[in-house]
Protein backbone atom coordinates (compact mmCIF):
# COMPACT_ATOMS: atom_id res chain seq x y z
CA UNK A 1 0.00 0.00 0.00
CA UNK A 2 1.27 3.30 -1.09
CA UNK A 3 1.07 6.47 1.68
CA UNK A 4 -1.43 8.29 -0.56
CA UNK A 5 -3.66 5.22 0.57
CA UNK A 6 -3.68 5.44 4.08
CA UNK A 7 -6.91 7.41 4.53
CA UNK A 8 -8.76 9.18 7.69
CA UNK A 9 -10.58 5.31 7.80
CA UNK A 10 -7.90 3.65 8.09
CA UNK A 11 -6.48 5.77 10.76
CA UNK A 12 -10.23 5.27 12.75
CA UNK A 13 -10.23 2.01 11.64
CA UNK A 14 -6.72 1.72 13.83
CA UNK A 15 -7.99 4.06 16.79
CA UNK A 16 -11.22 1.75 16.93
CA UNK A 17 -8.61 -1.28 17.33
CA UNK A 18 -6.51 0.13 19.59
CA UNK A 19 -8.09 2.57 21.95
CA UNK A 20 -10.59 -0.09 23.91
CA UNK A 21 -7.37 -1.66 24.98
CA UNK A 22 -5.56 1.90 26.17
CA UNK A 23 -8.55 2.28 27.93
CA UNK A 24 -9.12 -0.34 29.81
CA UNK A 25 -5.23 0.26 30.97
CA UNK A 26 -5.65 3.51 32.01
CA UNK A 27 -8.72 2.35 34.36
CA UNK A 28 -7.26 -1.11 35.68
CA UNK A 29 -3.93 -0.06 36.19
CA UNK A 30 -4.93 3.23 37.83
CA UNK A 31 -3.56 2.22 40.83
CA UNK A 32 0.40 1.43 39.56
CA UNK A 33 3.00 3.92 40.46
CA UNK A 34 4.66 4.25 36.97
CA UNK A 35 2.86 2.97 33.92
CA UNK A 36 5.17 3.37 30.35
CA UNK A 37 4.05 4.09 27.37
CA UNK A 38 1.24 2.37 25.08
CA UNK A 39 -0.41 -0.53 27.82
CA UNK A 40 -2.89 -2.78 26.83
CA UNK A 41 -5.26 -4.51 28.55
CA UNK A 42 -7.76 -6.89 27.78
CA UNK A 43 -10.74 -8.24 29.92
CA UNK A 44 -10.91 -7.08 33.36
CA UNK A 45 -7.57 -7.85 35.52
CA UNK A 46 -7.21 -7.50 39.34
CA UNK A 47 -4.16 -5.15 40.25
CA UNK A 48 -4.42 -4.41 43.29
CA UNK A 49 -0.42 -4.23 44.05
CA UNK A 50 0.73 -0.80 46.21
CA UNK A 51 4.14 -1.13 44.94
CA UNK A 52 3.74 -1.64 40.84
CA UNK A 53 5.90 0.00 38.59
CA UNK A 54 5.43 -1.17 34.75
CA UNK A 55 7.44 -0.31 31.58
CA UNK A 56 6.04 0.22 28.16
CA UNK A 57 4.08 -1.79 25.61
CA UNK A 58 3.08 -4.15 28.44
CA UNK A 59 -0.04 -5.99 27.59
CA UNK A 60 -2.25 -8.00 30.23
CA UNK A 61 -4.98 -10.00 29.05
CA UNK A 62 -7.37 -11.30 31.71
CA UNK A 63 -10.32 -13.25 29.97
CA UNK A 64 -10.94 -16.83 30.34
CA UNK A 65 -9.89 -16.49 34.13
CA UNK A 66 -8.78 -13.70 35.95
CA UNK A 67 -5.42 -11.73 35.98
CA UNK A 68 -4.48 -10.50 39.39
CA UNK A 69 -1.30 -8.64 40.49
CA UNK A 70 -1.54 -8.30 44.12
CA UNK A 71 0.45 -7.59 47.00
CA UNK A 72 2.02 -4.80 49.13
CA UNK A 73 5.51 -5.73 47.97
CA UNK A 74 8.17 -4.33 45.06
CA UNK A 75 6.71 -5.27 42.06
CA UNK A 76 8.87 -3.86 38.60
CA UNK A 77 7.97 -5.48 35.52
CA UNK A 78 10.24 -4.51 32.56
CA UNK A 79 9.03 -3.54 28.74
CA UNK A 80 7.23 -5.39 26.21
CA UNK A 81 5.85 -8.16 28.56
CA UNK A 82 2.76 -9.97 28.03
CA UNK A 83 1.01 -11.04 31.09
CA UNK A 84 -1.46 -13.87 29.72
CA UNK A 85 -5.18 -14.71 31.63
CA UNK A 86 -5.20 -16.18 34.42
CA UNK A 87 -1.81 -15.50 35.97
CA UNK A 88 -0.85 -14.21 39.37
CA UNK A 89 1.55 -12.29 40.53
CA UNK A 90 1.94 -11.88 44.69
CA UNK A 91 4.52 -9.84 46.15
CA UNK A 92 5.17 -8.81 49.76
CA UNK A 93 9.05 -8.66 49.38
CA UNK A 94 10.57 -8.07 45.53
CA UNK A 95 9.06 -9.56 42.45
CA UNK A 96 11.54 -8.32 39.26
CA UNK A 97 10.10 -9.43 36.16
CA UNK A 98 12.41 -8.13 32.98
CA UNK A 99 11.88 -7.08 29.69
CA UNK A 100 10.84 -8.98 26.72
CA UNK A 101 8.97 -11.45 29.10
CA UNK A 102 6.01 -13.46 28.65
CA UNK A 103 3.82 -15.12 31.32
CA UNK A 104 1.37 -17.92 29.70
CA UNK A 105 -2.11 -18.65 30.55
CA UNK A 106 -2.12 -19.21 34.61
CA UNK A 107 1.52 -18.86 35.66
CA UNK A 108 1.89 -18.30 39.14
CA UNK A 109 4.77 -15.99 40.52
CA UNK A 110 4.62 -15.52 44.23
CA UNK A 111 7.94 -14.31 47.19
CA UNK A 112 5.98 -15.88 49.96
CA UNK A 113 5.14 -19.40 50.97
CA UNK A 114 2.38 -17.37 53.11
CA UNK A 115 2.34 -19.85 55.68
CA UNK A 116 5.27 -21.49 57.37
CA UNK A 117 5.82 -25.21 58.08
CA UNK A 118 6.59 -26.80 61.33
CA UNK A 119 6.27 -23.78 63.29
CA UNK A 120 8.67 -21.98 61.61
CA UNK A 121 8.30 -18.60 59.66
CA UNK A 122 7.03 -18.72 55.67
CA UNK A 123 9.84 -18.20 53.26
CA UNK A 124 10.06 -14.97 52.08
CA UNK A 125 12.50 -14.15 49.30
CA UNK A 126 12.81 -11.88 46.44
CA UNK A 127 11.97 -13.75 42.53
CA UNK A 128 13.75 -12.23 40.01
CA UNK A 129 12.78 -13.62 36.35
CA UNK A 130 15.44 -12.02 33.65
CA UNK A 131 15.01 -10.18 30.62
CA UNK A 132 13.42 -12.69 27.40
CA UNK A 133 12.23 -15.25 29.48
CA UNK A 134 8.92 -17.28 28.54
CA UNK A 135 6.90 -19.05 31.23
CA UNK A 136 4.66 -21.44 30.14
CA UNK A 137 1.57 -22.12 31.30
CA UNK A 138 0.54 -22.95 34.85
CA UNK A 139 4.54 -22.80 35.69
CA UNK A 140 4.95 -21.89 39.30
CA UNK A 141 7.83 -19.69 40.38
CA UNK A 142 8.82 -20.37 44.26
CA UNK A 143 9.72 -17.75 46.65
CA UNK A 144 13.84 -16.83 46.19
CA UNK A 145 13.85 -18.09 42.32
CA UNK A 146 16.11 -16.03 39.94
CA UNK A 147 15.36 -16.98 36.46
CA UNK A 148 18.34 -16.29 34.05
CA UNK A 149 17.63 -14.24 30.89
CA UNK A 150 15.54 -16.37 27.20
CA UNK A 151 15.26 -19.25 29.53
CA UNK A 152 12.27 -21.48 28.78
CA UNK A 153 9.79 -22.97 31.55
CA UNK A 154 8.02 -25.76 30.05
CA UNK A 155 4.04 -25.53 30.97
CA UNK A 156 3.41 -26.99 34.38
CA UNK A 157 7.26 -26.73 35.84
CA UNK A 158 7.27 -26.05 39.27
CA UNK A 159 10.72 -23.73 39.86
CA UNK A 160 12.25 -23.65 42.93
CA UNK A 161 15.85 -23.42 42.33
CA UNK A 162 17.35 -21.03 40.61
CA UNK A 163 17.90 -21.03 36.48
CA UNK A 164 20.85 -20.16 34.47
CA UNK A 165 20.81 -18.08 31.36
CA UNK A 166 19.94 -19.69 28.23
CA UNK A 167 18.16 -23.41 29.72
CA UNK A 168 15.02 -24.51 29.30
CA UNK A 169 13.72 -25.64 32.51
CA UNK A 170 10.66 -28.38 32.76
CA UNK A 171 9.01 -31.14 35.19
CA UNK A 172 8.46 -30.79 39.22
CA UNK A 173 10.83 -30.08 40.80
CA UNK A 174 11.97 -28.10 37.43
CA UNK A 175 15.18 -29.09 36.20
CA UNK A 176 17.25 -28.06 33.32
CA UNK A 177 16.78 -30.42 30.96
CA UNK A 178 19.20 -28.39 28.39
CA UNK A 179 21.00 -25.23 27.19
CA UNK A 180 19.21 -23.45 24.42
CA UNK A 181 21.19 -21.68 21.83
CA UNK A 182 19.80 -18.49 19.79
CA UNK A 183 20.62 -17.22 16.12
CA UNK A 184 22.30 -13.57 16.21
CA UNK A 185 20.08 -10.32 17.71
CA UNK A 186 17.57 -13.18 18.88
CA UNK A 187 16.43 -11.05 22.56
CA UNK A 188 13.75 -13.61 23.80
CA UNK A 189 12.92 -17.32 24.38
CA UNK A 190 9.74 -17.19 22.34
CA UNK A 191 10.21 -16.97 18.76
CA UNK A 192 7.78 -15.41 16.25
CA UNK A 193 7.45 -12.72 13.50
CA UNK A 194 7.86 -10.06 15.94
CA UNK A 195 11.23 -11.38 17.27
CA UNK A 196 13.90 -9.44 16.60
CA UNK A 197 16.17 -12.32 14.89
CA UNK A 198 13.17 -12.57 12.50
CA UNK A 199 13.59 -8.92 11.35
CA UNK A 200 17.45 -9.40 11.52
CA UNK A 201 17.59 -12.43 9.46
CA UNK A 202 14.95 -11.37 7.04
CA UNK A 203 17.31 -7.97 6.50
CA UNK A 204 20.41 -10.14 5.82
CA UNK A 205 18.21 -12.09 3.13
CA UNK A 206 17.26 -9.44 1.75
CA UNK A 207 21.09 -8.35 1.87
CA UNK A 208 22.05 -11.15 0.50
CA UNK A 209 19.78 -10.89 -2.16
CA UNK A 210 20.92 -7.51 -3.53
CA UNK A 211 24.26 -8.20 -2.70
CA UNK A 212 23.89 -11.26 -5.32
CA UNK A 213 26.94 -11.41 -7.79
CA UNK A 214 26.04 -10.30 -11.24
CA UNK A 215 27.67 -13.53 -12.82
CA UNK A 216 25.32 -15.68 -10.53
CA UNK A 217 22.31 -13.88 -11.80
CA UNK A 218 23.67 -14.03 -15.45
CA UNK A 219 23.85 -17.95 -14.94
CA UNK A 220 20.46 -18.11 -13.68
CA UNK A 221 18.46 -16.91 -16.31
C1 LIG B 1 8.92 -26.41 26.37
C2 LIG B 1 8.13 -26.51 25.08
C3 LIG B 1 7.91 -25.11 24.46
C4 LIG B 1 8.86 -27.42 24.10
O1 LIG B 1 10.11 -26.87 23.76
P1 LIG B 1 11.12 -27.73 22.88
O2 LIG B 1 12.38 -26.98 22.72
O3 LIG B 1 10.42 -28.15 21.63
O4 LIG B 1 11.40 -28.94 23.85
P2 LIG B 1 11.41 -30.48 23.54
O5 LIG B 1 10.07 -30.91 23.04
O6 LIG B 1 12.62 -30.74 22.71
O7 LIG B 1 11.58 -31.09 24.98
C5 LIG B 1 12.82 -31.28 25.59
C6 LIG B 1 12.60 -32.25 26.75
O8 LIG B 1 11.79 -31.59 27.75
C7 LIG B 1 10.62 -32.37 27.98
N1 LIG B 1 9.50 -31.44 28.17
C8 LIG B 1 9.05 -30.52 27.29
N2 LIG B 1 8.02 -29.86 27.81
C9 LIG B 1 7.80 -30.38 29.02
C10 LIG B 1 6.85 -30.11 30.03
N3 LIG B 1 5.93 -29.16 29.89
N4 LIG B 1 6.92 -30.82 31.18
C11 LIG B 1 7.85 -31.79 31.33
N5 LIG B 1 8.79 -32.10 30.40
C12 LIG B 1 8.75 -31.40 29.26
C13 LIG B 1 10.44 -33.22 26.75
O9 LIG B 1 9.71 -34.39 27.01
C14 LIG B 1 11.86 -33.50 26.37
O10 LIG B 1 12.35 -34.52 27.20
P3 LIG B 1 13.40 -35.63 26.64
O11 LIG B 1 14.64 -34.84 26.28
O12 LIG B 1 13.59 -36.53 27.79
O13 LIG B 1 12.74 -36.23 25.46
C15 LIG B 1 6.75 -27.15 25.33
O14 LIG B 1 6.91 -28.48 25.81
C16 LIG B 1 5.88 -26.40 26.30
O15 LIG B 1 5.98 -26.50 27.52
N6 LIG B 1 4.98 -25.63 25.70
C17 LIG B 1 4.05 -24.81 26.42
C18 LIG B 1 4.14 -23.47 25.84
C19 LIG B 1 3.05 -22.59 26.40
O16 LIG B 1 2.80 -22.54 27.58
N7 LIG B 1 2.41 -21.88 25.50
C20 LIG B 1 1.35 -21.01 25.88
C21 LIG B 1 1.19 -19.87 24.90
S1 LIG B 1 2.19 -18.46 25.27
Amino acid sequence: MTEENVSRLDYVRWWLAVMPARLRAAWYLRGAKKVGAWPGVGGRPCVEATDLEIGDAIKIWSTHRRTLISGWGRIRIGSRVFINSGSMVFSVKEITIGDDVALSSEVYITDTNSHGVEGRDPVVAPVRIGSGSWIGTRAVILPGVTIGRRVLVAAGAVVSKDVPDDSLVAGNPGTVVRTLSYPPGCLRAWHDDTCSCAALLAREAERARHDEPVVASANRT
